[in-house]
């Protein structure tokens, strides 16, 4: 296998594992979606669930993928037989299915970047007319989506090392270091108590159904869970390895990136009197304020600065995504890598544009009769990762329970961290593996499918 190549080592494997992590879910999507669920209460839940139930998933992909060290529908072949292998096709899927969608709002980002430091957003009266304008336009959408991809397809062909690791090197710190300086300015707005208070001041009468559903689909989500992106990073990795303080380093990262990213978004939402119920155009509505308030050339390099970082996160994100079909078509098809690379890239170009048409752009995908009116991209990003990424992770539980077996999982970590076998950690991850994912995420995989195609909480009435 000495081909397939490798990570450099540990810290080279955590920041391509964190860099899949961070990304547009971290910085867009947890703002948006803490906000549409009542700020604290969102964050709360969120946190519990990532301790609860991401953590133990993500030892187990990880351990799954170096234990065998192939692709991940190879990997489920391997230990479980035909049968598990589809549960790897499933996840190869859904991982293009993400990629298609989330390659579009990567495409915003790269258009806010040029718009801010080339163009004249800064100048606009109105932030959110804009971003209404911005995502109908047709070829704006088309040709800096195709760039992102491009990009994307571009780094995965340089394989794993040379590729993904070196991009998350650099890029990840510099998002870091912009993060918490935006955090501190930002504090310092007018109103801004108001916004850190609605985010870590729990309501929690402000927890629903919905919020739960939310939550989990957004933890497995940032996480890069439940559908074998970190089978295939751990098909990477070597067995010096210990898995498990590793996978704690990428938890705590992903984490903090996503809580930072809150405690930058929620002090502006209302020192600039807005909603933090804005959905999908929140990020996009309301950075480019601070920036404004920075003046016409800092504002102009400190916000198109942010967003060419959010760029680079969104981009160690897509070589994650691109990587695990890519992976199943070397490893098991033997297809040349290059070659099957930019195929795969293009095709998963074509397979977002609905989504991205969906905004206004084109009626028929904007609004879906068969679910509820609502969006192409919401149907996508619904169906493929919160529905299908904590079903992923409950039948990964599954086959560790049933098949593969707890005692191989823990002689699987036990290479890399000789302390692991007798611990309390062993008994948790055992037990949370095989009574509490099968039970509870069983359950909760059920009742969200419902919940979307026809609407649970009408029969509760919240
Ligand atoms: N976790 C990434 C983010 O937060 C998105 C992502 C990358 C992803 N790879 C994934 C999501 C695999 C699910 C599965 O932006």
């Amino acid at each position: 296998m000495a081909n397939r190549g490798n990570f450099s080592g540990r810290i080279g494997f955590i920041l391509a594992a964190a860099g899949s992590a961070v990304g547009l879910g971290n910085i867009w999507k947890f703002p948006y979606e803490a906000g549409e669920n009542g700020g604290a209460a969102f964050l709360v839940i969120y946190l519990f669930l990532t301790f609860l139930f991401c953590y133990p998933v993500m030892v187990g992909e990880i351990a799954i993928g170096r234990k065998v060290g192939l692709d991940a529908y190879s990997s489920y072949r391997k230990l479980g037989g035909k049968g598990w292998g589809l549960l790897g096709l499933f996840g190869i899927l859904c991982g293009i299915m993400i990629l298609s969608f989330y390659n579009v709002v990567a495409g915003w980002a790269f258009g806010y970047f040029l718009e801010i430091s080339f163009g004249s957003l800064l100048d606009e009266p109105s932030f959110s007319d804009f971003f209404s304008r911005y995502v109908v336009d047709f070829w704006d959408n088309l040709i800096f989506s195709f760039c992102f991809m491009f990009i994307t397809a571009f780094i995965v062909v340089k394989g794993v090392q040379r590729g993904i690791e070196a991009a998350s090197r650099i890029m990840m710190p510099a998002l870091l270091i912009i993060l918490v300086l935006l955090i501190v300015y930002s504090l310092t707005l007018p109103n801004a108590m108001a916004g850190v208070r609605f985010y870590v001041l729990p309501d929690l009468t402000e927890i629903k159904l919905s919020t739960l559903y939310s939550a989990m689909g957004q933890a497995f989500f940032s996480l890069s869970l439940g559908m074998g992106a970190l089978i295939t990073y751990g098909s990477y990795l070597d067995k010096k390895q210990n898995i498990l303080s590793a996978a704690a380093s990428i938890t705590v990262v992903d984490m903090s990136v996503a809580f930072l990213a809150g405690l930058l978004i929620f002090p502006l939402v209302f020192s600039q009197g807005q909603s933090p119920e804005q959905g999908p155009a929140l990020v996009f509505v309301v950075l480019p304020g601070i920036f404004k308030t920075m003046g016409p050339i800092l504002g102009k390099i400190i916000g198109g600065g942010f967003f060419l970082l959010l760029c680079f996160a969104a981009l160690t994100s897509t070589i994650s995504l691109l990587e695990v079909p890519v992976a199943f078509f070397v490893d098991k098809m033997k297809v040349n890598r290059k070659l099957i690379t930019w195929i795969l890239a293009m095709s998963v170009f074509v397979i977002g544009l609905p989504s991205m048409l969906s905004l206004g752009a084109v009626d028929s995908f904007s609004s879906l009769p068969f679910y509820q009116g609502r969006s192409t991209l919401d149907f996508v990003s619904e169906l493929f990762s919160d529905i299908s990424l904590p079903l992923g992770g409950c039948l990964m539980s599954i086959f560790i329970a049933t098949r593969w077996g707890t005692a191989d999982l823990s002689e699987e970590l036990a290479t890399g961290n000789p302390n692991y076998k007798g611990s309390f950690l062993e008994a948790y991850i055992n037990v949370i593996i095989k009574y509490v994912i099968p039970v509870v995420l069983g359950i909760f995989s059920v009742m969200i499918i419902i919940e979307k195609f026809f609407g649970l909480e009408k029969l509760f009435g919240n």
